[in-house]
């Protein structure tokens, strides 16, 4: 009998999310990498009956701003781990109607509005100028098994959507929606890029679960308070861990944790 070829996959957890709960912690890896210090230690443990790797993206406790990340070294460090498929949780803003608050979506697109971020891995090799293709900068394996596994779970998701990446750490003005709105964005983000980019670039499949906490600036009466994105976060994350619970469990190509602890 041969043995099915597994993988390993990684939660990079974001606001509302900084730890995984229930996760039965086996290994914490504090890492250096030639990129500096990832957000957190790497936590890898057994969820769902697998084995996942999980980072705070914001540190534990949440405390490194979207723009200070280090997403090279936490790239490279779950890339150190054996890791080949990341689903990155992320709280948004909701910028078109199907978008609403505590809801979530799974993108397709990305426009990346980031400045000043160290954004690639190929820049210090003279002798070969890398451009990777990013067509299609979420994988569609990793979309498709998220939106099978949301199916089952009945918990109702966007299939698709732009994700705009702002800078931060403040939000947008009402005339830079309506910006991103005309180029086609669907959600705003401070966080998707170049995080997507850099696990692209290391070939790892990389998925976004985007959790929306608010109407982006504009789209409802008033100011976003952090009361409401606060609100929005606890329901729309409780539903973002039983969406990756089921993904998790029901996705055959995933390390045991049979195998994970042998
Ligand atoms: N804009 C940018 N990032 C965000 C927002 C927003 O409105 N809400 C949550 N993350």
């Amino acid at each position: 009998m041969t043995t099915p070829y597994m993988t390993k996959v990684a939660i990079i957890g974001g606001t509302g999310l900084t730890r995984l709960g229930d996760l039965k912690q086996l290994r914490r890896d504090a890492l250096q990498t030639p990129y500096g210090q990832p957000s957190a230690d790497f936590i890898t443990g057994e969820w769902a009956q697998k084995e996942v790797v999980f980072l705070a993206r914001h540190g534990d406790p949440h405390r490194i701003p979207p723009h200070k990340i280090n997403y090279r070294a936490n790239i490279w460090g779950l890339k150190q781990l054996g890791v080949e498929n990341i689903i990155a949780v992320a709280a948004v803003g909701g910028i078109t109607a199907a978008m609403a608050p505590a809801h979530i979506a799974i993108p397709d697109q990305v426009i990346d509005y980031s400045y000043g971020r160290a954004h690639t891995f190929f820049e210090d090799d003279d002798s070969a100028v890398t451009h990777i293709d990013f067509t299609l900068p979420y994988s569609s394996k990793l979309r498709m098994q998220l939106l099978a596994a949301a199916a089952q779970a009945g918990i109702a998701v966007a299939q698709g959507g732009t994700y705009g990446c702002t800078q931060g750490p403040r939000l947008e003005t009402i005339a830079e929606i309506k910006r991103m709105e005309q180029d086609g964005c669907d959600l705003v983000g401070m966080t998707g890029m170049p995080e997507a980019a850099l696990a692209k670039e290391l070939g790892l499949h990389y998925a976004s679960v985007s959790v929306i906490a608010n109407w982006a600036a504009g789209k409802s009466e008033g100011e976003i308070t952090m009361e409401d994105i606060e609100q929005n976060l606890h329901t729309g994350m409780a539903n973002a861990a039983e969406l990756l619970k089921a993904f998790i469990a029901i996705s055959p190509d995933f390390v045991s944790s049979d195998r994970a602890n042998c």
